[in-house]
């Protein structure tokens, strides 16, 4: 396990909190709040503690210039409104300016840094640059999760140079979550893989299937599994170079004996825009074997309530359900019946029920559901990344206990 900021003394000490306050802003205004919010108890524990902190994340790509639309000054504001007290907003994250308002912090005093991407430097970690803003502190703590598959300056070359460098609360939380998937989930376990691109979820799929009991594959990146079986998928989404590892996993998971769902019906459009026919596409038997055949100009858009009650079913009977990625186009509330039946069913049925984070994170916010889950990964492209069984540099970098 990662040392914690609760096995290190950091009073009155220069603490440099490494955030992932990379959310959708608009017109300054923040629209999700979720990555602020798990990151207070991390922020409120070291001021109680009167550490002096330094705050930084970075926001948006944008490319290593200034761009005022991704300013952290908005977070800023919104955490001092929020801790009720001064959150002093320094124009950059490195020269003199920062430095000596690192210097001059008092305990209990907290300071943001500007947007660290507005610099080439930080996505290149380039070393001269990730000493600069380790200079400012004393002690490096990191809750920045979702950054933690990216090796760039302020969460790998940092913490590589400023040490001790530990875990935040929400960091460990994620690792402690994630974690027991990966090593000893209580079984029967399920997981849910949807989303547009089955290229985006093969690799953790690969590593998920020993473990898993029960896999329900649905959204986007089925019709490619049913490409492959030989199905009709109409105008639907299709990633024609994974048709061979979809037989592949198929059939290796038909070997090991796992319970693998794929739809039998979809609710399907004659357009995405501006549908004039949306319509339920059966499944039907031939010779035991279940087909799904989507006609020509159609696209499939979320699945049937036949394939709803399926995974719920099959869901509800375990003990641990992994989810990871939509099961239609849930933006659009025609098409957003599927993930939320299945979604409800699982929160409320399953002992441990975990989202990912990204588009299902998105998707549990928006039917209200976020809080039924034991843990929503504040991740998308990290949580990935780990259950893919991947070293995280962000991770790997910071202090074992
Ligand atoms: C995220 O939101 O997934 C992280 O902050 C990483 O952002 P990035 O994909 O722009 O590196």
């Amino acid at each position: 396990m990662k040392k914690s900021i609760e096995q290190i003394d950091v009073r009155e000490k220069r603490v440099l909190l490494r955030a992932d306050f990379n959310f959708p802003l608009e017109d300054g205004k923040i629209l999700d709040d979720t990555r602020i919010q798990l990151t207070l108890p991390t922020i409120r524990n070291l001021i109680e503690r009167e550490a002096k902190l330094i705050i930084c994340s970075h926001l948006g790509r944008p490319k290593g210039k200034f761009d005022k639309s991704l300013s952290l000054k908005p977070v800023a504001d919104y955490l001092a409104k929020t801790l009720n007290r001064d959150v002093m907003m320094v124009d950059d994250c490195v020269g003199q300016d920062a430095k000596t308002a690192s210097e001059n912090l008092k305990p209990g005093q907290v300071m943001m840094l500007e947007n660290l991407r507005f610099h080439k430097e930080e996505t290149e970690n380039d070393y001269w640059f990730a000493y600069q803003i380790s200079e400012l502190a004393e002690i490096y703590v990191s809750d920045a999760f979702g950054t933690a598959h990216r090796a760039h300056a302020s969460n790998f070359g940092v913490p590589a140079i400023l040490k001790p460098a530990v875990a935040g609360f929400l960091l460990l939380s994620e690792l402690r979550h994630l974690g027991s998937i990966l090593k000893n989930p209580e079984r029967p376990f399920g997981i849910v893989f949807g989303g547009a691109k089955v290229s985006d979820k093969m690799n953790a799929i690969y590593n998920l299937v020993e473990c898993a009991d029960v896999i329900a594959i649905g959204g986007g990146m089925s019709y490619t599994f049913h490409h492959a079986l030989g199905h009709k998928i109409g105008d639907s989404l299709v990633q024609t170079e994974y048709l061979e590892s979809c037989r592949e996993f198929l059939e290796d998971a038909r070997l090991r004996g796992k319970n693998v769902l794929i739809p039998f019906d979809y609710v399907c459009a004659d357009e995405f825009k501006n549908p004039s026919d949306i319509r339920v596409v059966e499944g039907y038997m031939r010779d035991l074997v279940e087909i799904v055949d989507i006609p020509d100009g159609y696209q499939g858009m979320d699945i049937g309530p036949i394939t709803r009650k399926r995974f719920s079913d099959a869901l509800s009977a375990c003990e641990t359900v992994l989810w990871n990625g939509p099961l239609g186009v849930f933006e659009r509330d025609e098409f957003a019946v599927g993930t939320k039946t299945v979604m409800d069913a699982v929160s409320k049925n399953v002992k441990v029920s975990i989202i990912g984070g990204g588009d299902s994170a998105s998707a549990a916010s928006k039917f209200g559901l976020k809080s039924e889950f034991t843990h929503v990964s504040t991740g998308g492209g990290a949580s990935l990344a780990f259950l893919e069984g991947k070293t995280l540099p962000g991770i790997a970098v910071l202090d074992d206990e």
